[in-house]
């Protein structure tokens, strides 16, 4: 083995702050809106960092999903504060920033208007490593001039050796990246993997800078970069205090301290990181107050030695199980993580696989059964779509979820038509430029309502706190009584009442046959209780009891005087079956489920992303009928059995609950 340049008491470290990218996505869900952060840019700008990554990863969508800002306007925009410093983004190769393969015209462009926008460094990974899906954005990133880092995913499993990954970054130089990145995304790589194979790559590559991406979130994080450091790393990437820890990248300053008292060189301000550590401060408090920034996120946890969880997806799962009031089922769904992982042939988890395995985990977990509702992201990747996976998928498994369809052969992007052009031209006036364009192809439906929202001056809209506790009793004298409107409370488990014309039943079993509209209303540990239901946007109270006995009839209906709502009595326990709700004469009888009609309800809540069938329309079981869009995924749901649709109630963009009906076969 030849003498590596380890110690070298003059050899400079760089360092890549992550406090706008990762650091934001990894503990409070990339909600950092740019009005928040802008203040300090000008001041990051003279710490002397190596690169800020500030862009790409999930910026990108939740800028147009949550925050109503233009993505590229953000990017434009810290360009013009930070002239000194090399901006930097996270690029998912073919996927660009969505979670599906994109026509090559695609891939070119989006890194053409990147680098055009004021981005230097483009960091591109694939998330099962296949080195195909990013020669291209290396390609067009070397062509637009900028600096291509290639990526090696890190993960451990049995088919992942030295040997693959450093013919990896082989192939890597040879495609023309300036540098390769080790990311380890769920903070996985311990001191000694990441000695070993900085000393590996080092070995097989050595004019290649080598930079180290990890996540503090089991504590190893300051060890691993130390560790890799002087395996001849160059560059490791950190979060300005405030903002590291736990599923985030260890410590900016801490970092640069143990460095320097080694004898490396650090080329940062140690004035102005105080000043942005005090900065930061603001912001985390911010975000803990509200509820964004999860404690849990924060801590160390080790269970992630196992689960290999990368932070973005711990903190996702921890917020779509909140979402599903199934937080109980945390342990359950991180114990079946590796066990998807492991069928599916050991993908590392990283966006979008950290998605597909995740909710694919939550879905076996929460429908009983492994694999029965299967996300189209996961029939795509069964069928080869996302590239060559590390070992073979379960044959069994991959059966279950394609049935007969056929497996791509090669390099799946070969098979994808140009998009860009055609796009473009669809959109006409709607997308007031190429970036508008490719916010478009990238996340179509967010993009749209962006630009609906942007045209109309963006309307003030509430995201949903992550959090909701039951909503507070309202005073009576606060609200107008409820008109007299029809239609049933559907809740879980607990049969009831409401006033106002209004039938409480029970979720479970699903009842099949009401007439929209309806509500969802409350878990079943906060009901009952007084509530306020929003009918065309108005607010209304209405009081729900706990029945015991045969659930009563609903009051009649209300008029005008603001009465506060009358709490119906309520008759006992429980019932485990639906007890049909007798219905006030002047309310649509909920008719009893007809013989031989099935409904199809809603496996999981989530968005009406698509409906793809009409009432009178023949069906055969397994036809999709909805398409959902559930924890970033789509979801299909199909024909149960051959039949007709009777009866469609899922509109398109529109939020159901579990167990909602979305379609009736008769
Ligand atoms: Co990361």
């Amino acid at each position: 083995m030849e003498v590596k340049n380890i110690m070298s008491k003059t050899r400079k470290v760089g360092f890549t702050e992550t406090v706008l990218r990762d650091a934001n996505q990894s503990l409070i869900a990339t909600r950092l809106p740019y009005s928040k952060f802008e203040p300090i840019l000008e001041t990051m700008d003279k710490a002397g960092y190596y690169s800020a990554e500030v862009w790409g990863g999930a910026t990108f969508d939740v800028c147009l999903r949550y925050l109503q800002e233009d993505p590229w306007e953000r990017l434009r925009k810290i360009r013009a504060k930070m002239p000194n410093t090399k901006l930097q983004m996270l690029l998912r190769g073919q996927n660009i920033l969505g979670y599906k393969h994109y026509p090559d015209d695609v891939v070119r462009k989006f890194v053409e208007h990147s680098v055009k926008n004021g981005i230097d460094i483009i960091r591109i990974f694939d998330a099962l490593n296949d080195a195909r899906n990013l020669e291209v954005a290396i390609d067009e990133t070397v062509k637009q001039g900028a600096h291509a880092s290639g990526t090696i995913c890190f993960t451990t499993s049995p088919v992942h050796t030295l040997e693959k990954n450093v013919q990896m970054v082989k192939d890597l130089q040879k495609m023309g990246v300036k540098s390769i990145c080790i990311k380890d995304m769920a903070g996985i790589m311990g001191p000694k993997e990441s000695y070993d194979l900085v000393s590996a790559i080092k070995d097989a590559v050595p004019e290649l800078p080598v930079v180290i991406h990890t996540h503090c979130t089991t504590g190893l994080a300051f060890m691993t970069c130390l560790k890799g450091v002087e395996a001849g790393a160059d560059v490791i990437d950190t979060a300005i205090s405030p903002m590291s820890g736990g599923t985030a990248q260890p410590a900016t300053e801490t970092l640069a301290y143990a460095l320097r008292s080694f004898g490396y060189e650090v080329d940062l301000d140690d004035k102005v990181l105080i000043e942005m550590a005090d900065f930061f401060k603001g912001v985390r408090a911010d975000f803990i107050k509200d509820g964004t920034l999860d404690p849990i996120s924060m801590a160390t946890d080790t269970q992630c030695l196992n689960y290999q969880i990368p932070g973005g997806m711990l903190s996702n799962l921890i917020s779509q199980l909140k979402m599903m009031n199934a937080i109980d089922k945390l342990d359950q769904a991180l114990a079946e993580t590796p066990k998807v992982r492991a069928d599916l042939g050991y993908p590392p988890l990283v966006t979008p696989t950290s998605q597909m395995v995740g909710s694919q985990a939550v879905q076996n977990v929460l429908a009983g059964e492994r694999y029965k509702v299967v996300g189209k992201e996961i029939k795509a990747y069964c069928r080869g779509e996302y590239g060559r996976t590390p070992a073979p998928i379960d044959p069994d498994i991959q059966k279950k979820i394609l049935g007969n369809t056929p497996v791509v052969e090669g390099r799946f992007a070969d098979s994808l038509a140009p998009e860009f052009e055609k796009t473009k031209k669809e959109l006409g006036a709607t997308a007031k430029s190429d970036e508008d364009v490719l916010s478009y192809i990238a996340f179509p439906q967010v993009a749209m309502a962006f630009f609906k929202d942007r045209e109309a001056g963006f309307p003030k809209k509430e995201e949903p706190k992550k959090d909701a506790a039951a909503p507070a009793a309202p005073k009576a004298s606060d609200l107008p009584p409820m008109p007299a409107w029809q239609g049933h409370v559907y809740y879980a488990n607990v049969p009831a009442s409401v006033s106002n014309g209004v039938t409480a039943r029970p979720i479970q079993p699903f009842a099949a046959s009401y007439q929209p509209p309806h509500l969802v209303l409350a878990p079943k540990d906060t009901c009952p209780g007084t509530y306020t239901i929003t009918i065309d946007g108005k607010p209304y109270q209405i009081s729900v009891a706990a029945a015991d006995g045969p659930a009563p009839a609903a009051a009649a209906p209300v008029a005008a005087a603001p009465a506060p709502a009358v709490p119906v009595a309520a008759p006992a326990a429980p019932a485990p079956a639906p007890a049909p709700a007798p219905v006030p004469a002047a309310a649509p009888a909920p008719a009893a489920p007809a013989a031989g009609e099935t409904p199809v309800p809603s496996p999981m809540p989530g968005n009406v992303f698509k409906v793809e069938c009409k009432p009178g329309q023949a069906v055969k079981a397994g036809d999709v009928l909805v398409i959902l869009e559930a924890m970033k995924m789509e979801i299909e749901v199909t024909a149960p059995v051959d039949g007709t649709v009777k009866s469609v109630a899922a509109a398109v963009g529109t939020a159901v609950n579990t167990d909602d009906l979305l379609v009736t076969l008769g």
